[in-house]
């Protein structure tokens, strides 16, 4: 299956932890001296720091000097087309509001993903990831076919299938369009289930429905880097993952995982179907 890989998932999967707990500690040292807005992106509240600009720097000098060949992509503007099979998803800091408000709730996250065009909606898919969290000390990772671990133990998702009694994980985008329609959808969607949250790092969210921290997890809007790892940190720990309807791959423009009953319960109630 990974002949074209040509290293095996679990090592990606090791390099992948490696460089996202350095480049985590490195953000956690840059947050406790203080940290200032440096530009905003889509909107106002869409906000970058200095510290996302040099986590991503980390992670790319990181992964070209260990795989040279490879692509990288990253939120922070890297686009390197690479030679071999792998592109590097990089979000180097996912939670960037929490990050500036001091809430311990963000991440680095780093996927290894090669060319699957039905898989995901960037026609990309993981086979290595990792998500570290330098303030609370948590590593997810996965390979595939490998399984998922926290801090080397495996996880896995909570398999709940009731509506009801799910605690349903989402998020919101950043322009004000956006954020009118996902109300109306969780509007839809509250009255129905146990309770939402709005975590702030979809990296964060989708590991924790690979914990059985969640039960479930949807969002609109989401790019490539915010849920590379973490999907299949998700599918490897049990999750299943659903698109906006079953012809489309989850990504952009919907992700919805957790038990493969229960994703479908919540997307119709989402969707309003
Ligand atoms: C955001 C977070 C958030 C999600 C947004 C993302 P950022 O990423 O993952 O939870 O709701 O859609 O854009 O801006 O913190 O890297
Ligand atoms: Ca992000």
């Amino acid at each position: 299956m990974h002949h074209d890989v040509d290293a095996a998932p679990r090592t990606l999967a090791r390099l992948a932890a490696d460089i996202a707990v350095q480049t985590g500690e490195l953000i956690a040292t840059l947050r406790d001296r203080g940290v200032t807005v440096a530009a905003s992106k889509s909107s106002a509240v869409d906000i970058v720091t200095e510290a996302d600009r040099e986590a991503e720097r980390l992670i790319v000098s990181a992964l070209r000097a260990a795989r040279p060949a490879d692509g990288v992509l990253g939120e922070e503007g890297t686009g390197i087309a690479g030679t071999s099979a792998v592109t590097w998803v990089v979000d180097p800091i996912d939670g960037t509001v929490n990050y500036l408000y001091g809430i311990p709730a963000f991440a680095v996250s780093i996927a290894a993903t090669v060319r699957d065009a039905h898989a995901f909606a960037d026609g990309r898919r993981a086979v290595a990831g990792a998500v570290f969290n330098p303030r609370t000390g948590e590593l997810f990772e996965a390979w595939e076919g490998g399984g998922s671990r926290l801090n080397g133990s495996p996880i896995s998702a909570s398999g709940k299938t009731e509506l009801a009694t799910a605690l349903v994980g989402t998020g919101f985008g950043y322009t004000a369009e956006r954020r009118a329609e996902q109300a109306e959808m969780a509007s839809r969607l509250l009255p129905l289930a146990r309770d939402i949250r709005r975590i702030g790092s979809a990296a964060l969210d989708l590991c924790n429905v690979a914990a059985g921290r969640l039960d479930a997890y949807y969002e609109m809007g989401l790019n490539p880097w915010d849920y590379a790892a973490g999907v299949l940190i998700a599918r490897e720990a049990g999750a299943a993952l659903l698109g906006r309807d079953d012809s489309t791959p989850p990504g952009e423009p919907f992700l919805f995982a957790g038990d493969a009953g229960l994703v479908r319960e919540l997307r119709a109630v989402v969707l309003g179907g």
